[in-house]
């Protein structure tokens, strides 16, 4: 069956422009689903002069009419995500169209409270995490301590859960000397008023997007963090908890794999990490500053500066072969505009020998050099330029622009189907006819 359906995957370290890519094709998609990550996402979308910093809501909550789903893969902070929900509310977006499955887990106050103490005994060798408590949400998940969405709405429930983990977190948190949590009566109640709050929204989403495929609705999957951050597949363990990649969708929506029917691989021109961790194409010289400052690399969730480097497909065709990708959204490229000279890293030296695949091994990853090859630059132009070249089309981009994405697409043998020229909705370039027919 031709289904309608596409993932929108991150190839590299997270920050790759997933939301805006993701707002865009979600102009006429039926729903958006989140499969996997929590509030360590932040995805920006630029519309008019409008800036949306989303970090629990699907991207596709932008677009009216679109139902957008929050999957039984996430990991949902309702503080947040409620704090989230008054912030669109406030600038105009309405919310009728959100759902959120009754079996993702919930980040509780001692999950944030450990991540930090997790992260500050692990000292100079800390992952870096953003401190939203993701990785101690996922492991109770994993050790069946957890407490899901569907817990806050039965207070009965969320007592005894609650009352039963409770000792435990107390134990940890006090071995850790880490700083107190709040009375567990406080917290039963804090929680229980969340639920009230987001009971409208609570439901079994596999069942109804399971129903909207056989439909023949439009689905969006929105990946958040990218393919290097998976747990599995990333540079661990300086990754995240969850599995960022097409398989997480099947697991964090409650999707077979025969419903995921295009992957759309969002790489950014240029290469960035935030958080610690081998990183082979850093440029750690001026031109590292300059790519920070000129794209903007200041992270969405924590304001932290992100090291920058050159395009490494060995990273790219790794997320290839991972996540099945179709077709590529290439983003940022406007940032590339009058650099004299550009580099691509095409594979890896390791003692002495060549490698083309991506290694798990860290130290091997640290002693990697680089294999580059070279490029020619192409002249900048200024925004209002964006536009003209956008309605002139694909031919109109610079030769020296245009070579440097026919080498990423004939390295790792994948098309392009996007070309994002800045951040805002309307930068967009779109090579193929219709943005459903990639
Ligand atoms: P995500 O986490 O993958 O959704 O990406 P982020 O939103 O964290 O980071 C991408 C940043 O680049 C955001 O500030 C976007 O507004 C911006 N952005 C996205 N696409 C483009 C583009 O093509 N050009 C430029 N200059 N900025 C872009
Ligand atoms: P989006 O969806 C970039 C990184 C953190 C840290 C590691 C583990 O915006 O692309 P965590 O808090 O998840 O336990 O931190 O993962 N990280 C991201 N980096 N973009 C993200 O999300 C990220 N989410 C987590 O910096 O190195
Ligand atoms: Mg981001």
């Amino acid at each position: 069956m031709n289904l309608p359906t596409k993932a929108i995957i991150g190839t590299q370290w997270g920050d790759e422009g997933k939301g805006k890519i993701t707002d865009c094709l979600a102009e006429d998609a039926d729903f958006v689903v989140r499969f996997q990550g929590g509030t360590n996402a932040g995805h920006t979308i630029g519309i008019g002069d409008e800036i949306f910093k989303l970090h629990l809501l699907p991207s596709g909550i932008l677009r009216r009419g679109v139902m957008a789903v929050i999957g039984n893969g996430v990991v949902v902070d309702p503080e947040e995500l409620l704090e989230e929900i008054r912030m669109v509310e406030s600038r105009g977006i309405a919310v009728e169209g959100l759902r959120i499955s009754d079996r993702a887990n919930v980040i509780m106050p001692y999950h944030k409270i450990l991540d930090g103490a997790e992260e500050k005994s692990r000292g100079p060798k800390g992952v870096g995490t953003t401190g939203r408590g993701i990785g101690p949400c996922y492991s109770d998940k994993i050790s069946r301590y957890g407490v899901r969405i569907g817990d806050l709405t039965d207070k009965a429930t969320l007592e005894e859960k609650i009352n039963m983990i409770f000792p435990t977190k107390l134990r940890l948190i006090a071995a850790f000397g880490a700083p107190p949590l709040d009375a567990v009566k406080d917290i039963i109640d804090t929680y229980s008023s969340y639920g009230s709050a987001l009971g409208k929204y609570v439901t079994d989403t596999s069942v109804m997007i399971n129903e909207a495929i056989r439909n023949g609705k439009k689905v969006l999957f929105e990946g958040a963090q990218g393919t290097m951050l998976d747990i599995d597949h990333g540079t661990y363990p300086y990754v995240t908890s969850s599995s960022c990649v097409t398989g997480g969708i099947c697991t964090g929506a409650g999707v077979p794999p025969s419903s995921i029917k295009e992957v759309v691989g969002v790489v950014k021109a240029y290469t960035t990490r935030v958080g610690h961790g081998p990183f082979v194409t850093e440029l750690t010289s001026g031109l590292g500053e300059y790519l920070q400052k000129r794209g903007g690399e200041f992270g969405t969730t924590t304001g932290r500066a992100r090291r920058c480097g050159w395009l490494d497909l060995v990273v790219v065709r790794h997320a290839v072969r991972i996540n099945g990708i179709t077709s590529l959204a290439i983003t940022k490229i406007d940032v590339l505009n009058g650099m004299e000279e550009l580099r691509i890293a095409t594979d890896y030296e390791i003692d002495g020998q060549i490698v083309k695949d991506f290694p798990s091994s860290i130290s091997k990853l640290v002693r990697a050099k680089p294999i580059y090859q070279e490029f020619d630059g192409w002249k900048d132009w200024t925004k209002d330029e964006t536009e003209k070249i956008i309605s002139n089309g694909y031919r109109t981009l610079p030769i020296e622009m245009r070579r440097y994405l026919r080498f990423i697409s004939s390295n790792v043998a994948v098309p392009i189907g996007i070309v994002s020229l800045g951040p805002k909705r309307d930068e967009t370039m779109y090579l193929r006819n219709k943005k459903w027919e990639n």
